[in-house]
């Protein structure tokens, strides 16, 4: 039989190495996009130097690709020839420099290249030869000094060229290289060593922005007809440039022009050219002092009496008065005070002769209080939609600080340290859509303080120092949809803080003190809720058994509870996600875990997507049919959970799963057969797992080489953890077939040997042989029968597992009826026996399983407790699995049914096993009872743990007894309790 197995062995193993069929793939320094349908890819912090080697074993489907923080520094000639469907190719690499002339042939498709931040200083005349599809070049950031004129000839539908951040000193050979481009309408030669603008050629017609900031330009030096056609122009950043430098020019296209820091008058500007005035951008002019003279030139050249857009930033600033736009056409659009010194901005008295004025920003200024505006007599501005006040000092924002601007929608009060927003500072803003109240110093929010905002459909408050909210703090925005209160210090939501929401999708209190989640609370959003942030708060549980806080949320799609602090959720109550029966996202990352459930996802229906990073401790046991109810889920992020072994017992339910993240786990092989069975699946990442390179993974080695179905991300980066120097997907597998090979040559070459020695040993020792076959014999027999005695003999007759309330108990009055009075129970108890330094996980096990019972003292704080729900559970594990009577309870007082059938697991013990009452004092004969308790509790404990047959077969009829049956026994002993005397209910 043996000869006839290894023979097959064999024959399997010489045909089977080509008759593989694979079906995953991977690539050795790309990672495919899973959703993109093989034309994404990512290729990012490799050490490889030549762009062709990262690339050679792309497939042609590739139209993505991005090769970054690599340490690029070649890129060869014909790289990417293998790829003639690639549109977007970036390159973003530190070191690179030496681009070959070829390096980019066939990409004819290819519309976008980005080669910023590089270090290229030279591009060969045709580098970017027969490449005519390329809308967007970006080449910022490198060292470019000089342009070859022709080096973007085929370029001719170039849409926008970025040559931003680089050494050119040409203007001329730049404008030449672009002449001829049709298309072009965006050049940005910003930050380079331009000195001057003269140049032969004309600049394409198609041009419409052209930046030409940061260089060094001493004056323009361009024909009067270079910028004939250009809309945006920037020269800022060139202290010497004067407005006779513009003497001439044609900007008559222009609608934006920035001078921001040049020495260029307003007024002589205007003279010498035939610039529009409203289109200048009056940043960075240094005209704190002339801002009356520069409102009546404008007055003087704007023909139609109305600016749109009159941009004042970084002009020095610091007061405004109702003289000051006096005379300047009337502003209709925006007004820009930004970066300016400005100490307040009053009730935008300065404003009066503007009252169209719709969006103002006084960002980035010195203001450090918004005053009440409630008296200020008939000023008022209608039309103001949008106010930004962030980025200043502001500390206190007054009642009716926006009396004067009723019809507001937008108000960014952000990023200020305001501390005291005043009941009525909100007063009167009716239409208010967002408000930004955001990175702040508040530390309370009224029931008045959101009063009037019954159009608010955002409010940000994150990042304050808000500890409680408190009931209708918000009952007014019945229009509300996206509440953030992150980054506070909520440790505390009084029962009616959301109360009036009734239109809330979304909620963020990420980044609080939240111990607890209030499921009424949250459960009074249940029409609406859609997202759902706690992330980063200190919930954390320490019982299995607690009432479950979404059970109202219905419509949740989304749900975050990852990484609570200081040290994570801990214990996952039973049933938690009940309700959660729209769910589509859960977040679960760093929260340390004890363990899950079995049924604790079983509720979430529909969930996609779930991430369950780092969020156990050591080595998860995820029990098998743990997931089986998500038939949904497509996206599983399982990264260093302990997992052992991604099976198809727990994992196989997961049908629809498309993408699995199994990084840092601790799993030594994955079934390829398995892994073929989920049908839908894209993409496994292994990284860092420790998959053995022995034979238990040829067949895995094999499936990870080439083509078609599942890509399994970063195989080419596994080592072997077993042998040293070699790779997981080639180490050397022969050694599998040679081991059959040695073990067959050995088998055969003892069977000879034996064949030999057998009659020649038979004639000569036959006496000695039978004697120590005696003896043998004997010795052997003894040896059994003291691991059969071992094994009955524990170290202890009973593990005491008890809540510390209850400790006084136990050491007066357990301990002394059985360890003494004439009884000699061996008890284990914790404070006596636990090993100290060892982990008390560790101890609760051991203690457990060297005790022959364990013995629960019941009571409501051994209940709460999570180690002895711990205990409990253990001692119910060992009790299922291994058919043993190990479970005695005692209950120490009554409790009440309502509280116990929560415990779902401990009515299962209670129905099947062996439980105790302790009469307490008022029972009618305590001491009489008392005595009789011991008596049954030593009985119990002395009683074998193994049953027999006959037990066993009546155990297994009255688990399929019907629910009346046993629900009728619980009555029988509710009813026993109420009597208060003892009872001991055998099975
Ligand atoms: C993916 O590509 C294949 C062929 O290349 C095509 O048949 C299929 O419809 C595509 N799927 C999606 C989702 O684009
Ligand atoms: C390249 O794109 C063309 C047109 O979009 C398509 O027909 C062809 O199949 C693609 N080639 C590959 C290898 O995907």
């Amino acid at each position: 039989m043996e000869k006839h197995r290894l023979n097959i062995l064999v024959l399997v193993a010489i045909l089977n190495p080509l008759s593989h069929f694979s079906l995953s793939y991977s690539f050795r320094n790309c990672v495919e996009n899973p959703t993109s349908n093989h034309t994404r890819f990512d290729c990012m912090y490799r050490y490889e130097q030549n762009a062709s080697a990262i690339v050679a074993d792309l497939p042609p489907s590739a139209k993505v690709l991005n090769i970054s923080v690599c340490a690029v520094s070649t890129i060869p000639s014909g790289s990417f020839s293998h790829l003639p469907n690639l549109t977007v190719l970036r390159l973003h690499n530190k070191n690179l420099s030496n681009i070959d002339k070829d390096a980019f042939r066939n990409l004819f498709q290819l519309q976008i290249m980005n080669l910023s931040s590089n270090r290229i200083s030279y591009l060969h005349p045709s580098t970017f030869n027969n490449l005519h599809s390329i809308t967007n070049l970006l080449i910022q950031d490198n060292l470019l000094p000089s342009l070859s004129q022709a080096v973007f000839a085929d370029l001719e539908n170039l849409e926008s060229l970025i040559l931003r951040r680089n050494l050119l000193s040409s203007f001329s050979v730049v404008v030449e290289s672009v002449a001829h481009m049709s298309k072009l309408t965006t050049l940005d030669l910003s930050f380079n060593r331009l000195p001057s603008l003269h140049h032969k050629a004309r600049l394409p017609p198609s041009l419409q922005r052209l930046y030409l900031g940061n260089n060094r330009l001493k004056t323009l030096g361009c024909k009067t007809d270079l910028f004939s056609r250009v809309k945006v122009l920037d020269l800022s950043y060139h202290k010497n440039l004067s407005s006779k430098d513009f003497r001439g020019l044609d900007l008559g296209s222009i609608t934006y022009l920035r001078l921001r820091s040049t020495s260029v008058n307003v007024g002589e500007l205007l003279n010498v050219t035939n610039l529009t005035p409203q289109h200048m951008d009056f940043s960075g002019l240094g005209l704190n002092n002339s801002l009356v003279k520069l409102c009546k030139l404008l007055r003087k050249h704007v023909k139609t009496h109305a600016i749109r857009k009159m941009i004042l930033q970084s002009n020095g600033i610091h007061n405004l008065s109702k003289a000051t736009f006096h005379n300047c056409p009337s502003f209709t659009n925006i007004l820009d005070l930004s970066q300016n010194e400005l100490k307040t901005t009053g009730c935008l008295q300065f404003l009066r002769d503007h009252q169209q004025l719709q969006i103002i920003k006084v960002e980035h200024n010195h203001l450090t209080k918004l005053e009440s505006c409630k008296r200020t007599d008939d000023l008022s501005f209608p039309h103001m939609k949008e106010m930004s006040y962030r980025y200043n000092r502001i500390l206190l924002v007054s009642g009716f600080a926006f009396y004067h601007t009723p019809n507001l929608t937008n108000l960014e009060l952000n990023i200020n340290i305001i501390a005291y927003l005043d009941h009525k500072a909100l007063h009167g803003l009716r239409n208010l859509k967002n408000l930004r109240l955001d990175n702040n110093l508040l530390t309370d929010v009224y029931e008045d303080s959101f009063e009037d905002l019954h159009s608010l459909n955002t409010l940000n408050l994150r990042n304050n120092r808000i500890a409680v909210i408190f009931n209708r703090t918000f009952h007014s925005l019945q229009k509300l949809e996206i509440l953030d209160l992150g980054g506070n210090k909520i440790s505390q939501l009084m029962p009616e803080a959301f109360s009036g929401l009734s239109s809330l999708t979304k909620l963020y209190l990420d980044r609080n003190c939240l111990k607890k989640i209030d499921g009424d609370l949250f459960g009074k959003l249940h029409n609406t809720l859609q997202v759902l942030d706690l992330e980063a708060n200190n919930i954390r549980y320490s019982s299995m058994f607690e009432n479950p806080p979404f059970v109202k949320l219905t419509k949740l799609l989304d749900l975050k509870l990852s990484g609570q602090l200081p040290r994570g959720i801990a214990m996952l109550p039973l049933d938690f996600f009940r309700g959660l029966s729209s769910l589509r996202s859960l977040w679960l990352t760093n929260n340390h875990i004890a363990f899950f459930g079995w049924n604790t996802f079983d509720d979430l229906l529909s969930l996609e997507f779930l991430v369950l990073d780092n969020s156990c401790v050591g080595v998860t046991q995820l029990k098998p049919g743990i997931f089986k109810n998500l038939r949904k889920l497509k996206h599983l992020r399982a990264k260093n959970l302990g997992i052992r072994s991604f099976s198809r017992e727990v994992f196989g339910n997961l049908t629809r799963l498309e993408v699995v993240y199994l990084n840092h786990n601790v799993m030594q092989t994955l079934n390829s057969t398995f892994l073929e069975e989920l049908l839908n699946l894209k993409y496994l990442d292994v990284e860092k797992c420790p998959l053995s390179c022995g034979c238990l993974n040829t067949d895995l080695q094999n499936w990870t080489n080439s083509t078609q179905k599942v890509q399994l991300a970063h195989i080419y980066d596994l080592k072997c953890p077993d042998l040293p120097n070699s790779d997981f997907h080639d180490f050397d597998t022969k050694v599998c077939y040679l081991h059959i090979e040695i073990y067959f040559f050995a088998s055969t070459y003892s069977v000879s040997l034996l064949l030999t020695l057998i009659p020649l040993l038979y004639v000569k020792l036959y006496w000695k042989f039978k004697y120590s076959y005696y003896v043998f014999r004997s010795w052997f027999g003894e040896q059994w029968r003291r691991v059969r005695e071992q094994e009955e003999d524990c170290e202890y007759d009973a593990f005491v597992s008890y809540n510390s309330e209850d400790e006084k108990w136990v050491l007066d009055t357990l301990v002394p009826n059985l360890e003494g009075n004439g009884s000699s129970f061996r008890l284990c108890l914790h404070h006596r026996d636990f090993e100290l330094g060892r982990d008390i996980v560790d101890n609760i096990v051991k203690a457990v399983y060297s005790s022959r019972k364990t013995l629960c003292v019941v009571s409501q704080h051994y209940l709460h407790s999570e180690w002895c729900s711990l205990e409990i559970q253990l001692a119910s594990y060992r009790m299922f699995d291994e058919l043993r009577d190990v479970l005695l309870l005692i209950f120490l007082e009554p409790i009440p049914e309502r509280q116990l059938s929560a415990y779902h697991r401990m009515r299962r013990v209670m129905l099947k096993k062996t439980y105790l009452q302790w009469p307490g004092r008022d029972c009618s004969d305590p001491t009489k009872a008392q005595e009789l308790f011991w008596k049954k509790l030593k009985r119990a404990l002395r009683s074998s743990n193994n049953r027999s047959r006959e037990e066993e077969e009546g155990s297994k009829e009255r688990e399929e007894e019907p629910q009346e049956r046993a629900e009728e026994r619980e009555h029988f002993i509710n009813e026993r309790q109420k009597d208060d005397e003892p009872y001991y209910l055998m099975p």
